[in-house]
């Protein structure tokens, strides 16, 4: 990433930019890069000059990198441009907004198993990210009134080490001790016993994730679940579980209703969930719901105008889209549940397509399991020594246009590099042929080099 400090006085690259003849503004020769400039210009010159510099992000629909959503129909792109201006906190201005928020998470609670209409309580939030920390807080501050006036040492939270930064960041600015549980080879996910051994009286939540954004494995809530429950009817500290399913709690629910890792489980007392991701909704949308009432404190809760009265809000942010809400129950409506399922499942399917194939490669191992999120992780074969890595293979993937990371995985196996590619709405087995196709050539290519390729920069952390 470029230097902070450089891009900001303006010496990373040129300071100013000549438009050049295609796109140039009229009677404007040059435009100052980093400083306001002197005049304005017309709308037509200013829309060619961000298009053509954003024309050099990758192609959304090669992007195999990220669980976000890159296609919606156009008649989500119209409510979406005719709902630009709506601001989600002013509730007394735009009501019926704040009623389809609120009609959302009731929607997303019976998904999650809980039980009548009103019985949840949450919020929509810019993302998972503003989601896990509200629900993080809830925990923090539920433990702090459940120690108030005992000697309690500093708050705990236990996650494995393959969580998303943001269970970091959370502990790190709300000062809660991470407790990371290692994943290794042959646990490659927070197990029962494990997460068990890693609490104490001062464990604010267990923090299961479905799935693991690193291969798209569903670590067992069930089982984490009844572990705890034993250690509370053992004596134990009883400690509760925020699930965090950025991704996995709008594929769960339709392609494995049976599986009970939600609120039918009595210890799980939140969950969230990034509607940008496989709610199909353009960024930046995500959901916390809390089972009842009674797990999110009173005092994290403010008021807001709400048609003369007041209405309960809890986030980060105070003004944000509220356009996103309405895409969201765009989808619910246009979509229904067999609609969701539909689209889940031919993901799902085409990722099973792209494990087999993948599979089938020389020199390439498949390391993610079959179900889980529709994701594809694999490695290069432990036998093979090529000379060439994945980062080769993946910068020779991208001549083709393909965006698809090599990363290491996190601490204990960090020395095991992996390469994923997300299946998302938009990515068709007609798609998924003609990666696999340039996936069998590049490799192919690189068996073919006479010599070791020169080292390829690789992206020391990836998050997603
Ligand atoms: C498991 C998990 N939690 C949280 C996040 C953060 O989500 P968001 O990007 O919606 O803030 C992600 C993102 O990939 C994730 O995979």
């Amino acid at each position: 990433m470029a230097d902070l400090g450089k891009v900001l006085s303006g010496t990373e690259m040129g300071a100013t930019i000549r438009p050049g003849l295609l796109g140039n503004p009229e009677g404007v020769e040059e435009i100052p890069r980093y400083r306001l400039p002197e005049e304005g210009m017309d709308p037509r010159s200013a829309y060619q000059l961000i298009r053509g510099e954003i024309d050099l992000d990758g192609s959304a629909r090669l992007n195999l990198a990220t669980f976000v959503t890159t296609y919606m129909e156009p008649e989500a792109v119209q409510l979406l441009t005719e709902s630009a201006e709506k601001n989600m906190v002013d509730k007394d201005e735009y009501p019926q907004t704040a009623a389809i928020e609120q009609r959302c998470v009731t929607m997303i609670g019976h998904l999650w198993s809980a039980g009548d209409a009103g019985s949840v309580i949450g919020t929509s939030t810019t993302g998972s990210s503003e989601a896990c920390m509200l629900a993080g807080l809830a925990l923090k501050r539920r433990w702090q009134q459940r120690v108030q006036g005992t000697s309690a040492g500093p708050p705990n939270i236990v996650f494995s080490s393959a969580v998303q930064v943001v269970w970091e960041k959370f502990a790190n600015y709300f000062e809660v001790e991470p407790r990371y549980v290692p994943v290794t080879a042959d646990s490659p996910y927070l197990t029962a016993e494990a997460a068990v051994a890693a609490c104490d009286e001062n464990t604010i939540g267990v923090v299961p994730i479905l799935g693991v954004t690193y291969t798209g494995a569903f670590e067992p809530v069930q089982e984490i679940a009844a572990a705890l429950d034993r250690l509370a009817d053992g004596g134990g500290p009883d400690v509760p579980i925020h699930v965090d399913a950025a991704s996995g709690g709008f594929i769960a629910p339709f392609l494995d209703p049976e599986l009970a890792w939600d609120f039918r489980l009595p210890r799980v007392h939140s969950i969230n969930s990034s509607g940008h991701k496989y709610g199909h909704v353009y960024p930046g949308l995500g959901w916390v719901v809390w089972r009842s009432r009674e797990f999110l404190p009173d005092e994290l809760i403010f008021k807001v105008a709400y048609l003369g009265g007041e209405m309960d809000t809890f986030g980060l942010n105070f003004s944000r889209p509220g356009s996103q809400v309405l895409l969201q129950y765009y989808n619910f409506l246009r979509l229904g549940w067999s609609g969701y399922r539909r689209v889940q499942s031919e993901l799902r399917r085409v990722a099973d397509y792209l494990a087999d194939e993948i599979a089938a490669i020389p020199g390439l191992e498949v390391v993610s399991g079959r179900g889980g999120l529709p994701v594809v992780a694999w490695q290069q074969a432990i036998r093979s020594k090529p000379a060439w890595d994945l980062h080769h293979l993946s910068a020779k993937l991208r001549e083709r246009g393909w965006q698809v990371p090599a990363y290491p995985l996190p601490e204990a196996l960090a020395d095991r590099l992996i390469m994923r590619a997300v299946v998302r709405n938009g990515f068709r087995s007609d798609l998924a042929e003609i990666f696999v196709q340039d996936l069998q050539r590049a490799v192919a290519d690189l068996d073919a080099l006479p010599s070791a390729p020169p080292p390829v920069r690789s992206a020391a952390v990836f998050h997603h």
